[in-house]
């Protein structure tokens, strides 16, 4: 018999408490990198245990970076800003894109050759969004028909002006990391505000850096870098992972979720101002800066939904919560219009599909544009099969549509979540859904 993981989920009250999220994943990848290449250790806590973040540590590993896993979290003995070049190495970068573009950026830059691999679902991710700045930067680094592997030598950058085509995070991080290695003025000008993570990162680190929300200058070649958080390094809640929960306690009358010390890039916050605006109550508590991010105590409370109209800039700070938008409008009353989101078509799956598909199986009214989602609200939700598509973030905004349908649903890929929530099943059983893995 095949073993098929599979999530049954039965649709019952409104999800109601308190939950901590997983470490963030974005900042997660970076601390590891720039932990890796800083003059000095780093005490990183809180780091998420999530199946992508693990590829970065292995990755680290495999290009000699020491790193120990104690109580008190994971200590990374940093080599300094040259400090991964080395022989040649081939590099599996799992289903983890951020991995595998940010990875492209920073070896791109150190004398080592490099090869870097991933799975199936990863080997039909764009590259050129990354080996187009890098080769304009004079990297030696080339796709296979803009697609994994990538295979280059890093070494004689230079300072170059890169203006992406893409609101892009990744890409414009992986032209930050090389530019630590390049001669001169590095510029990334982006099309749209993106989360800086790396930006505020590396600021914090001494890096010569200067940035507004499109775009970004470095000075190279850095000399020397101060350890992230000064040597230790808390990593805040995810608000990606905390999306399923907001949005779990908007769907129903009486929900109510509070999630602690999550970080709230302004970058990522899109999915908190459309919530606000289809009428959700969102407070936001205790905001305060942890090493150069703002980070809040953030609770969802649900109140009648309406219709929302999404698109522009505000779709770049809800990238991977847009399935979500796609749930909420299920149960709005009125139109909900997403658009000016082609790329959610480039994730791990195409995402503007998987979750029409998804939610039409469970009775939505809801339609695929080319870049972008119609639904019409209000719908009474009923279970049903439901394919996953192998990607985590499709599987997690099923499963909590599925909390508010009527009768049972079954997610295919049930496995997919530890992609980026792990305890996604036992968080929201916690706070009250009746969920269960199977297989
Ligand atoms: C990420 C950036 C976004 C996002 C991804 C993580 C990052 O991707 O969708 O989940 O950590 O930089 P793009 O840069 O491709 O938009």
């Amino acid at each position: 018999m095949t073993h098929v993981p599979m999530l049954r989920v039965h649709g019952r009250d409104p999800l109601f408490g308190s939950a901590a999220t997983p470490g963030d994943k974005s900042l997660s990848h970076r601390v590891l990198l720039l932990a890796a290449i800083a003059d000095g250790d780093t005490l990183i806590s809180g780091i998420s245990g999530c199946g992508d973040v693990a590829r970065t540590q292995t990755a680290l590993r495999r290009l000699g970076v020491t790193m120990k896993d104690t109580a008190e979290g994971l200590h990374v003995a940093g080599r300094g800003p040259r400090g991964l070049s080395g022989p040649p190495v081939a590099i599996d970068c799992g289903d983890s894109g951020t991995t595998m573009r940010l990875l492209a950026g920073l070896l791109s830059g150190v004398d080592r050759p490099f090869a870097l691999f991933g799975s199936p679902g990863l080997r039909a991710r764009p590259m050129r969004r990354v080996t187009e700045p890098l080769r304009a930067m004079g990297a030696d680094i080339s796709a296979t028909d803009g697609h994994p592997p990538l295979v280059g030598h890093g070494g004689g950058l230079r300072g170059t002006s890169v203006t992406l085509r893409r609101a892009s995070a990744q890409a414009g991080s992986a032209v930050l990391l090389a530019a630590l290695c390049a001669t001169g003025e590095t510029r990334v000008a982006y099309p749209a505000a993106v989360r800086d993570h790396t930006e505020r990162m590396l600021a914090e680190m001494d890096a010569p850096l200067r940035w507004s929300p499109r775009e970004s200058l470095l000075h190279g070649p850095v000399m020397g870098l101060a350890p992230p958080g000064g040597g230790r390094y808390p990593v805040p809640g995810d608000p990606s992972s905390a999306a399923f929960l907001w949005t779990a306690a908007a769907l129903q009358p009486g929900g109510e979720v509070h999630t602690p010390g999550v970080c709230l890039n302004p970058g990522r916050d899109g999915l908190l101002e459309i919530l606000r605006r289809m009428g959700a109550a969102v407070a936001v508590d205790d905001w305060r800066v942890v090493h150069g991010e703002p980070v809040a105590d953030i609770t969802v409370r649900a109140a009648p939904l309406a219709g929302v109209d999404v698109g522009g800039p505000l779709v770049p700070r809800t990238i991977d919560e847009l399935p979500l938008v796609a749930v909420l409008g299920a149960v709005a009353h009125g139109r909900t219009v997403v658009r000016d989101a082609a790329e959610l078509r480039l994730k791990e799956s195409d995402r503007v599909a998987a979750i029409v598909d998804g939610l039409r199986r469970m009775g939505a009214s809801i339609h695929a544009r080319d870049d972008g989602f119609v639904v019409e609200g209000p719908t009474a939700l009923h279970g049903a099969a439901l394919a996953g598509h192998g990607d985590h973030r499709i599987v997690m905004s099923l499963a909590v549509a599925a909390t508010a349908a009527s009768g049972e649903s079954q997610i295919e890929d049930g496995d997919r979540p530890a992609d980026s929530f792990p305890g996604f099943v036992k968080t929201l059983r916690a706070l009250g859904a009746d969920i269960r893995e199977e297989g």
